[in-house]
């Protein structure tokens, strides 16, 4: 999508090295109906570097599906833990708790059955160095939110999936499309935050926040952002 025909077969000469587990997690994968919701291998390998480069361990996930993101940033040390969630608890869980301990991990992914909004308002104090929001779209914003203010450690940082949300952000009669556009938007202008864009797979913004937030001290205040994540979430996405 974001490269021409020629680029793109040109760089598929050059596959990514994935471990034979998560070759057969995907194996699986590609059988179901959605199974290009999951992210590629390239993202899932950056995925893993960013932890190996950054010798980061503790992660966030929002949006498990059936584990192959979850499983890449497993494998990137063997001290790494994830706890990552889904409000889909059905086979795709199975059949990702069966990969996890296939490779050995499943001990260091923590699933939740929950929605990753709730979930992430249980963590009152910084707990991850990275997150990857990788859920329904109109979360990433209240995620980033919440993950900023409280739960991400000093000098963490967010991914967030679909960038480009599959070319829809340039098609104005798209809601998706709207919904991601909105959340790009809103991002380039948080001055309390710097943020990048990375054209692999999907499109993926990373974040982190600024020197002059993190220089502040932060307070938590739980009951705060518990309202203030509700009311984000109740408000119709033009009125933010
Ligand atoms: C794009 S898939 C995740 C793919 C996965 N990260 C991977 O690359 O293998 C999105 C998943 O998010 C889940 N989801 C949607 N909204 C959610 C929410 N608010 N909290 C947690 N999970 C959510 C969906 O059920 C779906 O399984």
């Amino acid at each position: 999508m974001i490269f021409s025909k020629e680029f793109t077969q040109y760089t598929q000469q050059f596959p990514t090295q994935e471990p034979s587990c998560l070759q057969e997690l995907r194996a699986i994968i590609n059988k179901h109906a959605k199974h290009n919701i999951s992210v590629s291998p390239p993202v899932g390998a950056f995925l893993s570097m960013l932890l190996k480069m950054t010798q980061k361990r503790s992660v966030f996930e929002m949006g498990t599906f059936y584990g192959y993101s979850s499983l890449w940033m497993a494998l990137a040390h063997p001290n790494t833990h994830v706890v990552t969630c889904d409000i889909e608890n059905g086979e795709n869980i199975n059949v990702a708790r069966k990969a996890w301990q296939t490779a050995g991990v499943s001990d260091r992914i923590e699933f939740h059955a929950s929605n990753g909004l709730e979930l992430l308002t249980t963590y009152t104090q910084p707990t991850f160095d990275m997150a990857f929001i990788d859920a329904n779209k109109k979360s990433s914003l209240p995620a980033v939110k919440t993950l900023v203010q409280t739960s991400l450690k000093p000098n963490g940082f967010i991914v967030v999936d679909n960038f480009f949300m599959r070319g829809r952000v340039l098609q104005k009669d798209s809601d998706l499309g709207n919904t991601v556009h909105f959340f790009n938007t809103w991002l380039t202008q948080q001055k309390h935050l710097h943020s990048s864009v990375i054209p692999i797979g999907d499109g993926l913004s990373l974040i982190m926040r600024s020197e002059a937030y993190c220089s502040k001290k932060q307070g938590s205040n739980p009951s705060k952002i518990k309202s203030e994540v509700a009311r984000i979430w109740a408000a119709p996405f033009k009125t933010l």
